[in-house]
């Protein structure tokens, strides 16, 4: 086994193609062509130790690409490549494991360590006019990591890897070994002729062997996926504390009616019901909320606990006023609490595309917010002060209307 100042001052392989192939060193190199560029990943390995080299290229657009051991997650060993904040190196190589369909963590078990290649520099490079991740990485005993499918076999004629590429949209700049990185838009698995990548020494590769496609092949091209998750629980929630339930109250204004009332808070409480299990299964898919413990998550579930209190206070009310036809301080309370629960959960917005990182989507989010508030705000100021000139008195001084669910409208005895 090699240690790593030896590894760098190995002696590096000749360019020469054909030597390279036929005499000196046994390597496989797979090419796939992704949407915005190639993916190539060359390795060999070394027979008695397991320590194995690899190169990547792959393009920069994605906000990280991967490849990894094994034909599933679980218990694959996978090498994560993002974008760095530091100058000089420009990526961030960081070695993951993972458990299953859920973001990979970092792990200080996997000794890996990018060396020097005098045909290739790690950092990102640019290829007719496009740019790309290129790292040249030397790791330790890798056949005795991962687990299930995930082991490499050295012996594997047919050994799976798979590979993986993040969204376009969202790059990340950060040399933290364990920045998170969000769910793969596309992903897929490949294999590699271990046989034919091994060696009696595992070196750094260079020339034709980081370009040529040999020993390696996939049955078929990328699946796509992306997280649904996410805009389904952004969808689910705003529409219930942003639309719905402001809705349910201007309805109470303008027709009167707590039937309407109550109905329409009930379908935007179940929709919150259904957008909190979204977010509780959100939530496991990455190493940031899988806790449940972000101010996003816990001020969600105290809000959930606050819905549900205020249909109860509504009801009880409600009940309490048709049996004793009196104003009750339950009525008080769902009305000031309202808003105040109907605003906090529309902040939880706020705070929702900022966890996800999606705070630009927040501008309009803000728009929608702003008009949806003037909107309700207006239309209660005027059904009340089209209510006052009717008849000739403030609304909250009316006997037979008085101040909302405290003193009830006529056709409130009705429901
Ligand atoms: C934030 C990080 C990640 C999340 C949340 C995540 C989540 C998931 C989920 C939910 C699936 C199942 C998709 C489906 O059945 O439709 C999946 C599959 C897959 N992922 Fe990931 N993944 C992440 C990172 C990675 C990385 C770094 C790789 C490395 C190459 C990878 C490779 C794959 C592959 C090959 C599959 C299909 C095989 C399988 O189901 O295990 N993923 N992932
Ligand atoms: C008032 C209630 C809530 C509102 C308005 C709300 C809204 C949002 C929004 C708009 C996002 C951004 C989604 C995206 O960018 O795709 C988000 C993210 C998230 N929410 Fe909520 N949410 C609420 C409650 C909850 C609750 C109760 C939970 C779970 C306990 C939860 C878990 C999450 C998680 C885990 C994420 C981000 C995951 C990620 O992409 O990194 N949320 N939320
Ligand atoms: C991508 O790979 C293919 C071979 O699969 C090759 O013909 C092509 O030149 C490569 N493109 C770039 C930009 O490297
Ligand atoms: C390449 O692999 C063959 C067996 O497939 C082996 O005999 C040979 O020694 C290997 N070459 C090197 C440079 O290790």
């Amino acid at each position: 086994m090699l240690s790593f100042p030896l590894v760098l001052s190995l002696r590096v392989v000749a360019t020469d193609p054909i030597s390279v192939r036929e005499e000196e060193q046994n390597f496989s190199t797979f090419i796939y062509k992704a949407g915005e560029g190639n993916l190539t990943f060359s390795l060999n390995a070394e027979k008695s130790t397991g320590d194995v080299f690899f190169h990547i290229t792959a393009p920069e657009s994605y906000q990280w690409v991967s490849v990894g051991t094994g034909e599933e997650m679980r218990g694959s060993v996978m090498w994560v490549i993002y974008k760095s904040s530091e100058k000089m190196v420009k990526l961030t190589f960081s070695p993951r494991l993972s458990d299953g369909k859920s973001e990979p963590s970092y792990s200080s078990s996997i000794s890996c360590s990018m060396v020097d290649s005098d045909s290739s520099q790690n950092g990102i490079i640019t290829i007719d006019s496009k740019r790309y991740y290129s790292a040249n990485v030397y790791c330790l005993k890798v056949t005795s990591l991962g687990h299930g499918g995930g082991r490499l076999d050295l012996a594997n004629a047919k050994q799976p890897f798979l590979y993986a590429f993040g969204p376009t949209n969202k790059p990340i700049s950060s040399k933290s070994l364990t920045a998170g990185i969000r769910r793969h838009e596309s992903y897929g698995d490949f294999w590699v002729d271990m046989t034919k990548a091994t060696s009696n020494s595992a070196e750094v590769l260079s020339g034709e062997a980081l370009t040529t496609a040999i020993n390696a092949g996939a049955e078929e091209g990328a699946e796509s996926d992306g997280d649904k998750a996410g805009p389904t629980h952004a969808v689910l929630m705003l529409g219930s504390f942003a639309l719905l339930f402001p809705l349910g109250a201007v309805l109470l204004r303008y027709f009167e009616s707590v039937k309407i009332h109550w109905l329409v808070q009930l379908v935007g409480m179940l929709t919150t019901v259904v957008g909190t299990g979204v977010g509780l299964y959100l939530g496991r898919m990455y190493n940031h909320s899988k806790d449940v413990s972000s101010g996003h998550q816990i001020a969600g579930i105290v809000l959930l606990l606050l819905v549900f209190l205020q249909f109860g206070i509504g009801g009880w009310h409600h009940f309490q006023y048709r049996k004793y036809k009196n104003p009750t301080k339950y009525g008080t309370i769902h009305r000031y609490a309202g808003p105040f629960v109907v605003l906090a959960g529309i902040i939880n917005g706020f705070t929702g595309f900022n966890f996800s990182g999606e705070s630009e989507n927040n501008v309009y989010y803000g728009i929608v917010v702003g008009l949806v508030l003037v909107a309700v705000i207006g239309m209660l100021a005027w059904k009340g002060w089209s209510k006052k000139k009717e008849t000739g008195m403030p609304r909250n001084r009316d006997p037979a209307d008085g101040v909302g669910l405290n003193a009830m409208p006529k056709s409130y005895e009705q429901m």
